[in-house]
C-alpha cells in the first residue's frame, strides 16, 4: 500500500496541492452540518493529521470514525485552515480495521498504572509514542557520539560463563531437564549444554576490556540481565547497557567522557525531539526543558565518597539507613546528594574497596578503589564505572580475597600479563537515561515489555 508518513504530510510544503494517501488510527472525530473532521495518528509525528471531509461530496462508513479504528485516506494536501502545517481534504476514506467500543485506550487520561496492564496497546497513546521516539533518537545519538570519536562498536556475549559484577545476580542458562538428578553440582554442570555453569551476561565489560586493550577505544550497547530481587521503579531484569571501555585512560578521563556523553545525548534529544520534550515538560515533569538545557551547559560536580559520607552523616536522622564510612549508598542517600546538596549531576569517586567490584583499580591508600558513580536528580545512579586494576598481582589478590575461581578468569588476568595498560570505562543504564530526559518516573514505562521479579511476557 503506497502511502506517505503523516510526518511528511504535515511538514513538507511541496506536497501542497498534491493527491496523497495516508494510513493511521483515528484519534478524534468531530461532526458539523457541512463538514466533519478526523484526526489521524500513524506514530511518525507528534502532531496528528486533520482530515477534512466535505459531507456533500463524501459519505464515510461510520466505522471509520470510531476511536482507534485504522483507516486509509486519499485526499489533497492543503495548508491548514487554522494554525500551522498542512491538512488533508479527503476524497475517500477506507476502513482497514474496525475498533469496538471496548477499546481500552479512551480519551480521558488513563493512569500509567492501568496502561502498564496493557503493554500491547499503551503505545497507541501520546505519552508512550513520545517515550519511544525519544528512546530511538537517544539510541541513534549514542552510536553517533562514539562513532564520531573513533570508538569501535563491539558485540559482547550475552550467554557467558563469566560473572562480571560477581554479585550472584546471574540468570542461569541450562538445557538440563527440571528433574535432572546428579550427585554433585559439578556433575550437573558437566552434563549441561556448555559443560560448565553458564548464564546471561550482567555486563559486557570484561569482554570490552579485551577489545579495548587491542582496539584502543570501544563501546558495547546491548542488553544486560540481572536476577536481582529488587522490585523498584529503577530496576529491570533485562535492561540496555551502554559500556565504553578506553585504553590508556585513568579515572578523570573516564569521568570526562561520561559527562561529555550525557551532555551530547541531552542536546540530541532536545534538538531532535522538540515536540516530545515540550509534551513531557507540560504533562510529566514541569521545568524539564529548563533542567535539561541547564544540565547540558553546566559542569557536573565531583565529590569523593569520603566527603559524601561526611555530608550525609550530618543528616543521618532523616535517612531510613543511617550511613558511616564503609556503607554502600542507598537510593535515599544518592538522591539527597544530587537533589539537595549539589542540585545537579554529581560524580561520587573513590569508594571503599569492600563495597565495589574486584576489577577496580586499588588506590594507594589501600582502602579505596578508583570507582565512580554518576548520580542525577530524580533517579540516583545512572552510571557506574571505574579505572580497572592493571597490575597483575593486585588484581590476583583482590580475586583471591573474594574467593573467585581463578581458572575461569585466566584470560582476563592475561590482559595484565601481556602488555598491560591503564584503562577504564563505565556503564550507562539506557532506560535510566530515557527516564531522566522524559521525566518518566518508572523504568517500566520506558521499556516495551518490562520484565522484573514474577513479571514476564
Ligand atoms: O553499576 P553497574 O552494575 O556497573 C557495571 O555493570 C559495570 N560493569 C559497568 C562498566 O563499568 N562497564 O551498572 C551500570 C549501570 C547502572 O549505573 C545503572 O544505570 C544500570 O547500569 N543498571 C540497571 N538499569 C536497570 N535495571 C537494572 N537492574 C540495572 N542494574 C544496573
Ligand atoms: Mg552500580
Amino acid at each position: 500500500m503506497k502511502h506517505i508518513d503523516i510526518y511528511d504530510v504535515l511538514n513538507n510544503p511541496t506536497l501542497i496541492g498534491q493527491e496523497t494517501v495516508v494510513c493511521g488510527w483515528v484519534r478524534t472525530f468531530r461532526d458539523s452540518a457541512q463538514v466533519s473532521f478526523l484526526e489521524l495518528a500513524d506514530g511518525t509525528s507528534f502532531p496528528r493529521l486533520q482530515v477534512v471531509i466535505d459531507k456533500s461530496a463524501l459519505t464515510v462508513d461510520p466505522e471509520c470514525t470510531k476511536l482507534g479504528a485504522s483507516v486509509r485516506v486519499k485526499g489533497m494536501v492543503v495548508k491548514a485552515f487554522k494554525g500551522e502545517g498542512n491538512e488533508l481534504n479527503a476524497s475517500s476514506v477506507a476502513l482497514l480495521g474496525k475498533c469496538p467500543p471496548e477499546y481500552p485506550i479512551q480519551k480521558k487520561r488513563t493512569t500509567l498504572d492501568f496502561l502498564r496492564t496493557i503493554p500491547h496497546l499503551r503505545l497507541r497513546t501520546n505519552t508512550f509514542q513520545a517515550v519511544f521516539r525519544v528512546r530511538s533518537v537517544a539510541a541513534q545519538a549514542i552510536h553517533r557520539f562514539f562513532h564520531e570519536r573513533r570508538f569501535f562498536y563491539m558485540n559482547t556475549p550475552l550467554v557467558t560463563a563469566s560473572d562480571c559484577e560477581g554479585a550472584g545476580e546471574m540468570f542461569r542458562v541450562t538445557t538440563q531437564p527440571w528433574n535432572a538428578s546428579y550427585k554433585t553440582e559439578e556433575e550437573y554442570y558437566k552434563n549441561d549444554f556448555f559443560g560448565v555453569k553458564a548464564g546471561l551476561s550482567v555486563s559486557g565489560q570484561l569482554e570490552g576490556e579485551v577489545a579495548a586493550t587491542a582496539l584502543g577505544k570501544i563501546y558495547t550497547f546491548g542488553p544486560s540481565f540481572r536476577a536481582e530481587n529488587s522490585n523498584t521503579a529503577r530496576h529491570l531484569a533485562e535492561f540496555w547497557h551502554v559500556e565504553p571501555e578506553i585504553a590508556f585512560a585513568e579515572l578523570p578521563d573516564v569521568i570526562e567522557i561520561a559527562e561529555e556523553l550525557l551532555k551530547y545525548l541531552i542536546r540530541a534529544v532536545l534538538a531532535e525531539c522538540a515536540e516530545e520534550t515540550k509534551f513531557f515538560d507540560t504533562f510529566v515533569e514541569k521545568g524539564l526543558i529548563d533542567k535539561l538545557t541547564h544540565v547540558a551547559e553546566s559542569d557536573f560536580a565531583v565529590c569523593e565518597y569520603t566527603e559524601a559520607i561526611e555530608i550525609l552523616k550530618k543528616e543521618n536522622a532523616r535517612f531510613q539507613f543511617p550511613v558511616e564510612w564503609g556503607s554502600d549508598l542507598q537510593s535515599e542517600h544518592e538522591r539527597f546528594l544530587t537533589e539537595e546538596v549539589f542540585k545537579r549531576p554529581v560524580f561520587v569517586t573513590n569508594y571503599p574497596k569492600e563495597i565495589k567490584s574486584f576489577y577496580m583499580k586499588q588506590n594507594a591508600d589501600g582502602k579505596t578503589v578508583a570507582a565512580t558513580d554518576l548520580l542525577v536528580p530524580g533517579i540516583g545512579e545512572i552510571i557506574g564505572g571505574s579505572e580497572r586494576e592493571a597490575d597483575y598481582e593486585k588484581l590476583l589478590t583482590a580475586m583471591k580475597e573474594r574467593k573467585m575461581d581463578l581458572d575461569a578468569y585466566k584470560q582476563y588476568l592475561d590482559l595484565r600479563v601481556f602488555g598491560s595498560v591503564p584503562h577504564g570505562g563505565f556503564g550507562l543504564g539506557f532506560e535510566r537515561f530515557v527516564m531522566y530526559v522524559t521525566g518518566m518516573e518508572n523504568i517500566r514505562d520506558v521499556t516495551l515489555f518490562p520484565r522484573w521479579t514474577k513479571n514476564i511476557m
